[in-house]
């Protein structure tokens, strides 16, 4: 079935309201609840605790009862839901419904590829109908409220988080951002089978110094506006109900006491209306930051800055009631953090319908369009990076397929954030290349080597993980032989490599982005056997291919792709699906470019210049593979791009258009981006900003005219020259193709 018609289905709608209610009935309702409230209840709305498939996380059905939590995260199971629903609306005193949270990130049962691999996407609408489809599934047990879109702008790839975001440039995470909005809220704040979005982490959070996952960001007044918050505002634009704070500091002011972040870009510049969260436990942690002074100072903090709830911590709970009879905090403040949580669950309908129905869950999970979504999903996110000799798509008659390396036999292709899902459904890469042959074919696997983290996941040591226990000398030298004679005896050999799933998301930095462990010494004893291979890569950052590169005539970055992950590669593999991803984030030819991003500014002495390295003398200041790289089995060609008019006045708009043309044998798709540079103005402009972008299908020999837009809204930026907003009289340059480095030229004038 194809994508598009997934959302058409008749799937049962979960109970909820089927219209949207009027805002003004949403806030009455609202106003006149809150007279009723005690300043407990009150308080226990703006308190949120794990419960759920945390271990060891157990709360008493009184704190229900009483109307101390207002919300849990971490509830997957729709009995357990609603066990603790019926408390909360039959024997709490004013029967105020419960709200669960959880990280529905790339899918809830169902796991999508990962967040990194969908902005490879570069299709908007994949992304929406996904995150629509992963809504839906959490909705079915109860969770009306993601932790996500992670909108955070990532331009180290030392970062483990950079896997949960859409990359390193503001615009592509920009239409990534409001589409996931999109997805996850459905037609209305509150409609049917959707759940609530929060936008996170509130800002800055991907600058962390050196990559090191909650360290201190610093970030200029420019790069902060430019840069780091237009994801947010678009999330907010597009109606995200909520908003994450982030745990580290930013210039030096922990992101959860943040007031420039909290008021003046939120409130006052625009206008957020949701309500606010923190970080888990970071309203607690404004102390071990050596910021606050005490728990109660960090709950007055956190407060007064405009967290309204705190997730994890209950350092509200236990501080919100001293500092109100103190009257450090007045019952108006208190008020207006709970009404916004209040309007929440009255637009959700869950006074009318607190319960969902169990013996609907199975069904929704099992929705087979559900799962042909999550393989689709996985071949349109995947990035073709080489392909010399026109290696790939292999032929299907192919009789021996050796899958060498640690990735090839493991359900770790499902990423970060899948904690809803039981790992056994993932199709392995094995799985999918067998299912894909068929008996006749004879498809075998040996890891030759293991993978392992130094130090431990926090996830792993959450969950009590076993840790897989480690090969002696003698087995590792065993393995690693067997796994090359196995490619010296089949036909092609796909080399599985990448990172465990732990090396990557939340506490996951990495000091270095080389394969980890063994796997590229496995690579060259395989390609030195000088049968065909295919690397296929299953991670979730950039990594150092430059090795690979050297020896492996193609790669194909899978990224984490999901639970269908082995049937993806698979269709790509095979072609059967025709690689159309491209890069959301640069590859750098070594660690020692981090950080690198196409959109830098020009130097006094550019790079270009003659004679002159301007960076280092030891290595190109280009990258392995620029932002917006990838091939396709297909080419294609871009001819005749023109603005519709050579001057245009300030805030005038004009029309760019350009010609796209498959010029190959086959279908293909190719994502057509257009770049502008200002060439001088109040402030120096980045070399290069992507200002529109189209994924086109083409069948072969098809050609297409795209246009795209470009008004003040495309042209502006903060200049920290001006502290504010700026359209400046400039010359541009346009450049519009297949990547960042596209080399169609035109240009056109900005006049007063
Ligand atoms: C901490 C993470 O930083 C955040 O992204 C997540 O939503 C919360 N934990 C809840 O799981």
């Amino acid at each position: 079935m194809k994508l598009t018609s997934l959302l058409a289905l008749s799937l049962p709608v979960c109970a909820a309201l089927a219209q949207p209610l009027p805002e003004s009935q949403v806030r009455q309702r609202a106003e006149a609840l809150l007279t009723k409230m005690t300043p407990g209840e009150k308080i226990g709305q703006l308190s949120q605790l794990f419960y759920g498939i945390v271990p060891g996380m157990k709360i008493s059905d009184d704190v229900i009862r009483q109307g101390k939590s207002g919300s849990f995260l971490m509830i997957t199971d729709a009995a357990l839901a609603n066990r603790l629903q019926h408390i909360a609306v039959e024997q709490s005193r004013l029967h105020i419904p419960l709200l669960y949270g959880f990280d529905v990130i790339h899918g809830f049962h169902t796991i999508f590829p990962v967040p990194l691999a969908m902005a490879a996407s570069w299709d908007p609408s994949l992304i929406e109908r996904v995150q629509g489809l992963a809504a839906h599934e959490a909705s079915a047990v109860g969770v009306r409220w993601t932790f996500a879109p992670m909108v955070d702008i990532a331009r180290d790839a030392r970062w483990g988080r950079i896997v949960e975001g859409a990359g390193e440039d503001p615009y592509l995470g920009s239409k990534v951002a409001a589409a996931q909005v999109r997805g996850f809220q459905g037609p209305y704040n509150g409609a049917p089978d959707h759940v609530l979005a929060c936008v996170k982490h509130f800002a800055g959070y991907g600058a962390a110094d050196g990559g090191r996952d909650y360290d201190s960001s610093w970030v200029p007044e420019d790069q902060m506006w430019n840069v780091y918050l237009p994801p947010f505002h678009a999330a907010v634009e597009a109606g995200s109900a909520s908003l994450m704070t982030a745990y580290m500091d930013l210039n030096g002011v922990p992101a959860t006491a943040n007031t420039f972040l909290l008021q003046q870009v939120l409130h006052k510049a625009w206008n957020f209306r949701g309500f606010v969260v923190s970080d888990a436990f970071s309203v607690r942690d404004l102390a071990t930051h050596g910021f606050a002074a005490s728990p109660e100072d960090a709950a007055f903090r956190a407060f007064t800055a405009g967290v309204d709830m705190d997730m994890g911590s209950m350092t509200y709970s236990k501080q919100l009631p001293a500092l109100l009879d103190s009257g450090k905090i007045s019952k108006a403040e208190l008020d207006a953090a709970v009404l916004p949580l209040l309007e929440a669950k009255i637009r959700l309908g869950l006074f009318e319908h607190p319960y969902v129905d169990e013996s609907r869950v199975q069904t929704v999970f099992n929705a087979a369009s559900t799962r042909e979504a999550a393989r689709e999903a996985g071949a349109r996110t995947a990035v073709l990076l080489r392909n010399e000799g026109g290696v790939l798509p292999l032929a299907k008659t192919i009789q021996r397929v050796a899958v060498i390396g640690p990735l090839g036999e493991t359900s770790d292709l499902l990423g970060s954030w899948s904690l809803a899902n039981s790992h056994a459904q993932a199709v392995t890469v094995v799985e999918g290349l067998r299912a894909k042959l068929g008996p006749n074919a004879r498809v075998e696997a040996a890891p030759g080597v293991q993978i392992s983290r130094r130090y431990p996941s926090f996830f792993d040591l959450i969950f009590g993980t076993k840790p897989t226990p480690k090969w002696d000398a003698g087995q590792a030298r065993t393995e690693f032989s067997r796994a090359v004679d196995l490619a010296r005896n089949s036909d092609v050999t796909i080399l599985a490599l990448g990172a465990a799933q732990q090396m990557s998301g939340e506490a996951a930095s990495r000091s270095s982005i080389d394969l980890p462990g063994r796997q590229e010494e496995l690579l060259e004893a395989v390609t030195a056997t000088g049968k065909p291979v295919v690397l296929v890569l299953i991670n979730g950052r950039p990594l150092n291919l430059t090795g690979a590169v050297a020896h492996v005539p193609a790669i194909l970055e899978a990224w984490y792709p999901g639970v269908e992950g082995g049937n993806s590669i698979a269709d790509l593999l095979f072609g059967d699906a025709n690689p159309g991803g491209q890069l959301p984030v640069t590859f750098p030819r070594s660690p020692g470019q981090i950080p690198i991003y196409y959109a830098h500014t020009l130097t006094h002495q550019p790079d270009t210049a003659a004679g002159f390295t301007s960076r280092y003398w030891d290595e190109p200041s280009s990258p392995l593979y620029p932002f917006g790289y990838g091939l396709s089995y297909t080419q294609f060609a871009f001819s005749n791009l023109h603005t519709s008019a050579s001057t245009v006045a300030k805030r005038g708009k004009l029309t760019v258009s350009v010609d796209v043309e498959n010029t190959g044998s086959r279908p293909g798709d190719e994502v057509v981006q257009l770049y502008i540079h200002q060439r001088f103005g109040s402030a120096s402009r980045p070399v290069r900003e992507l200002k529109g972008f189209e994924r086109v299908a083409l069948t072969a020999g098809q050609k297409r005219t795209v246009e795209f837009e470009l008004g003040p809204e495309e042209r502006k930026y903060w200049s920290s020259a001006k502290h504010g907003w700026v359209e400046d009289a400039s010359k541009f340059d346009v450049w519009a193709g297949a990547d960042s480095t596209a080399s169609l030229h035109t240009e056109f004038d900005v006049t007063e």
